[in-house]
């Protein structure tokens, strides 16, 4: 098929000739966010306390808009570089993280205590297992989406040795395994089944069918976890991969690991990365942490659900309840979905203009 994005189908060559997924910052930009938190931040105040217009971003926010046109018209990400770290504290900086956040979408819950915003960092959590999440733990990541539309990323602390992040298009994964092994890329537009790692809601079954790559409405849309895949083999009722499915995943795996699709940089504190997950894949390498627990590797993650999320393919529904376009919809609901956090939601999706599903 042909990409109605041709842009999502970008090689590191493209990336590097135009870099228009690079947006800085400057000073004013950078104080009016300074300003915005420390004029909201109550301590008295959780985050599902906050509403969109406690936070006036000023002359950032138009940075941060075009970052977000790009994620979603574009090459399907975007740096944004110059938030303000050394002005403010880390729970600054968190809060800082969600206020973009409100302007930007609803935040999803991201796990089994239904988390709406997590800090990624090693909490000594072993990756490969059956209930394994790789933001809490220090490990190499397997090339993967994350189970909402957009995921936002803000850099506070960087490790003391390892950590690059890397992302691939999966736009140009499909391109390039359909002109080597069209056979192999036919198979990655079945059903495939992955684990929800326990973390299943009390309505879930604890695995869910998703094909690797569908279509809608002229664009192609991709959702792959290995790690997920792997576990859900040892689940009752998930039928086994066969060798030329196994051989299909191999490949892409390989193809996005290739020096001339994947992307890998080190992100700086003050950095945020916004992915588009229906159109690329990330991953990061093994870390080393800093001992001064002040000074550990520090990230914050949002997944949001935007206003103007487009439609996604039918298949998509089993992982995120909703497919319609512009719907809150994706996240991993987990075990502690509770009435705060739909309150929440159903005011957030409000200020926005938003359909609850
Ligand atoms: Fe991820």
């Amino acid at each position: 098929m042909k990409h109605a994005n041709a842009r999502a189908a970008w090689t590191v060559e493209d990336l590097e000739a135009d870099q228009t997924w690079i947006h800085e910052l400057d000073d004013g930009a950078r104080r009016a966010l300074t300003a915005a938190v420390r004029k909201a931040a109550d301590p008295a105040k959780t985050l599902f306390d906050y509403r969109r217009e406690d936070f006036d971003l000023g002359s950032a926010w138009p940075a941060i808009t075009a970052a977000l046109r790009e994620v979603r018209d574009g090459t399907g990400f975007a740096l944004l570089r110059g938030l303000p770290r050394d002005g403010l504290s880390q729970a600054e900086f968190e809060l800082l993280t969600w206020a973009i956040g409100l302007h930007t979408g609803v935040a999803r819950p991201q796990g089994k205590a239904s988390p709406f915003m997590t800090a990624v960092r090693d909490a000594g959590t072993v990756y490969r297992t059956g209930k394994g999440r790789g933001y809490s733990s220090n490990a190499d990541l397997d090339f993967h989406t994350d189970s909402a539309d957009i995921v936002l990323l803000t850099c506070y602390n960087v490790a003391k040795a390892g950590g690059m992040s890397m992302v691939s298009s999966s736009v140009t994964a499909h391109e390039v395994i359909s002109a080597e092994r069209p056979d192999l890329a036919d198979l990655l537009h079945l059903p495939h089944y992955f684990s929800r790692q326990q973390e299943q809601a009390p309505d879930e079954p604890p695995f869910y069918p998703n094909p690797i790559y569908d279509e809608r409405d002229g664009l192609l849309f991709s959702k792959w976890n290995r790690n997920r895949l792997r576990s859900a083999q040892a689940i009752d009722g998930v039928p086994a991969l066969s060798a030329q499915q196994h051989e299909a995943l191999d490949l892409l795996d390989d193809i996005l690991r290739r020096p001339s699709v994947m992307h890998a940089m080190y992100l700086r504190p003050g950095d945020m990365q916004i992915l588009n997950n229906h159109v690329t894949l990330h991953s990061r390498t093994e870390f080393e942490d800093h001992e001064d627990p002040a000074l550990k590797r520090c990230l914050f993650r949002l997944w949001l659900a935007p206003p103007d999320g487009v439609a996604l393919p039918e298949s998509w529904r089993p992982a995120y309840r909703a497919v319609e376009a512009g719907t809150v919809r994706g996240g991993i609901v987990g075990k502690a979905y509770d009435e705060a956090r739909r309150a929440f939601e159903v005011r957030q999706a409000a200020d926005l203009g938003m359909q609850v599903a």
